[in-house]
């Protein structure tokens, strides 16, 4: 597959811990595995509605192998190593919206590693013609409902039963330069690596 990975990105958690955003690579199943294995049972219901998830050899290497067009996925890893402690990752689902979903260590959850996987996501999602995120999340789910509520993405939430659906509209980004007129691009793009985190 022929892949153009985006820039990897330093951020500095709630506990003052700095760490990097970086993209997955199919190199990641050996990391994605001692990942999932640190688990706890709740987090794995949370994210799959389903307390145990086994983690085949097939699905990892399909999870680290993403065209980071129409399957994205960053990981949250610590400054000296790859191991991975959060995974932010989306699928397009129609030309212009893409599903989104999260998962952060036990150890970890509280620090803003899932807010700055969504941002991260966002940005490159945006860049590559995504407008709209969508997410199904367990009601009860009131960590990520939080991420996406307290997000600059002008959240929609609809729920019904047990299940909260939610919207987020990427269009408050900035236009990718690849869509402005002519001779826009270079000063926006100069004005984005300003803005960017270290
Ligand atoms: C949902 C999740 C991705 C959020 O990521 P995060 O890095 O913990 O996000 P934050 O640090 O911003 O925490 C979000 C809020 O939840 C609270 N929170 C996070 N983890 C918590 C925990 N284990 N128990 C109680 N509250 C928790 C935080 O205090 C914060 O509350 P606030 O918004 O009132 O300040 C992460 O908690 C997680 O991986 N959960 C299990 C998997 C999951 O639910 N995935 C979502 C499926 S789409």
């Amino acid at each position: 597959m022929d892949v153009t990975y985006p820039p990897e990105r330093t951020f500095t958690t709630r506990s003052g811990q700095a760490m990097r955003l970086r993209p997955i690579r199919p190199e990641d199943v050996p990391n994605l595995f001692a990942f999932h294995e640190r688990l706890s049972r709740e987090s794995l219901r949370m994210r799959y509605f389903t307390p145990r998830r086994r983690l085949t050899e097939d699905v990892a290497r399909h999870l680290c192998t993403v065209d980071f067009r129409d399957r994205a996925a960053f990981v949250a890893s610590p400054l000296e190593s790859d191991a991975i402690h959060g995974i932010g990752r989306y699928e397009r689902d129609a030309p212009h919206s893409a599903e989104v979903a999260f998962i952060v260590e036990d150890a970890l959850q509280g620090n803003g590693i899932g807010p700055a996987l969504l941002q991260r996501l966002a940005e490159h999602a945006r860049a590559q013609g995504i407008e709209r995120f969508t997410a199904a999340v367990l009601y009860e789910n009131t960590a990520m409902l939080s991420v996406f509520r307290n997000s600059p993405f002008r959240p929609q939430i609809s729920v019904e039963h047990d299940c909260a659906f939610v919207k987020l509209d990427l269009t408050v980004l900035p236009e990718p330069a690849a869509q402005r007129p002519a001779g826009r691009g270079l000063a926006a793009a100069r004005l984005r690596s300003l803005q960017a985190p270290a």
